[in-house]
């Protein structure tokens, strides 16, 4: 059955470990360093302008926010890796996220966010090395593709290769909310998803 994209609706919103609803449907997880574009790429799959909040300061978004399509949830989680967090804050997060990956829950694929722009952070690999020991399904999506020339794309293409584990087995989309390039092969990843 094809998915019809316009009717997602926000489910959510959760600060506190303990108060992480159940998981009782398959979830979509969008996960990577602060002000990479997760928001702003859930807006653009979605085709809405205000879905998820979006900000040019990082740290916009601080709880874990659920959104839902039929049978398939969706999480817009925190990100990491900004340097103006207090430790406190740091801790929240930890916190929150080891609750929220280790709690079991129905994890039908994460799609971890990569600035295309820079190299991977020594945060996103240790994610993406926790997801491989994990086990999590996940797929690596470049963001902000439209802020790079032609080549500089394959530039950082091709050091990606490196830097990245794994790099031959796993999925790597180039994408940008501002242009919508690449967006459709989330989609197509989606749909499959909810066919399943
Ligand atoms: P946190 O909620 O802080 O973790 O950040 P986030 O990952 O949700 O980032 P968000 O979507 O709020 O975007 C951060 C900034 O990057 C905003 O100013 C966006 O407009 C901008 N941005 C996001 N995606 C793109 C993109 O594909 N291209 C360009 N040029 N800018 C983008
Ligand atoms: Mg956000």
């Amino acid at each position: 059955m094809e998915l019809n994209f316009h009717l997602v609706e926000f489910e959510s919103s959760y600060g506190r470990p303990d108060q992480l609803p159940e998981s009782d449907l398959p979830e979509i997880v969008f996960s990577g360093r602060s002000n990479v574009g997760k928001s702003s790429m859930i807006n653009a799959i979605f085709n809405r302008r205000n879905l998820a909040r979006v900000s040019g300061t990082p740290g916009k978004t601080a709880t874990i926010n659920f959104f839902r399509l039929g049978d398939i949830r969706f999480a817009d989680l925190p990100g990491y890796g900004y340097a103006k967090v207090s430790k406190a804050e740091k801790v929240r997060w930890q916190r929150l996220m080891r609750a929220y990956y280790e709690s079991g829950r129905g994890i039908a694929l994460i799609c971890q966010l990569v600035d295309m722009r820079h190299p991977p952070t020594a945060d996103d690999l240790a994610m993406i090395n926790f997801f491989i020991e994990g086990e999590f399904p996940f797929v690596i999506i470049l963001t902000k593709a439209d802020k790079l020339n032609k080549t500089e794309r394959g530039r950082r293409r091709e050091a990606l290769r490196t830097e990245l584990p794994y790099y031959d087995e796993i999925t790597v989309i180039e994408t940008s909310a501002e242009t919508g390039e690449g967006i459709d092969k989330i989609r197509a990843i989606i749909q499959d998803l909810g066919e399943k």
